[in-house]
């Protein structure tokens, strides 16, 4: 099983940014842990941040035929990407929507995503936990 983690605008800024409301662990603290949990299910998993929607858009293209699993935080990108949902669905592999905070408690403008009607799931308010979460679910529903 191919794992592609994806994270949007802002999210290296994890540790320094609102650390009261998305925690002290940097985003390689983040992934260092998940990448423990991949191993031990012989899951391989990479990992690519970029504040650049195209980049972004890219690195999903790139993902077609050879990632069986997008786990994606498109951080702000959640509420006004389109493109980055059409990048998604060209490419045709699922995909778990993950939020640290819970995006509904919080202004309304965070409250629609352009990306959860067409998820796997969407885990938001769990901070870190959500991205182990979203990992577990996909060995358990996709691993072949
Ligand atoms: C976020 C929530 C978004 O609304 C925000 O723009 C982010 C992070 C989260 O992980 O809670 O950058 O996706």
């Amino acid at each position: 099983l191919k794992i592609l983690v994806v994270n949007g605008p802002n999210l290296n800024m994890l540790g320094k940014r609102e650390p009261e409301r998305y925690g002290t662990q940097t985003l390689q603290d983040i992934m260092a842990t998940l990448q423990v949990t991949a191993q031990q299910h012989e899951v391989h998993l990479e990992h690519v941040q970029s504040n650049s929607e195209a980049e972004l858009i890219n690195v999903i293209h790139g993902a077609w035929q050879q990632i069986d699993v997008i786990i994606i935080n498109p951080a702000a990108f959640t509420h006004t990407s389109v493109a980055l949902r059409d990048a998604l669905l060209s490419v045709a592999i699922p995909f778990y929507e993950v939020h640290l905070t819970n995006v509904h408690a919080r202004e309304p403008f965070r409250h629609h995503s352009y990306f959860s009607d067409v998820a796997v799931a969407v885990i938001c308010g769990l901070g870190a936990k959500g991205y182990e979460a979203a990992l577990l679910s996909a060995i358990d529903r996709f691993a072949k």
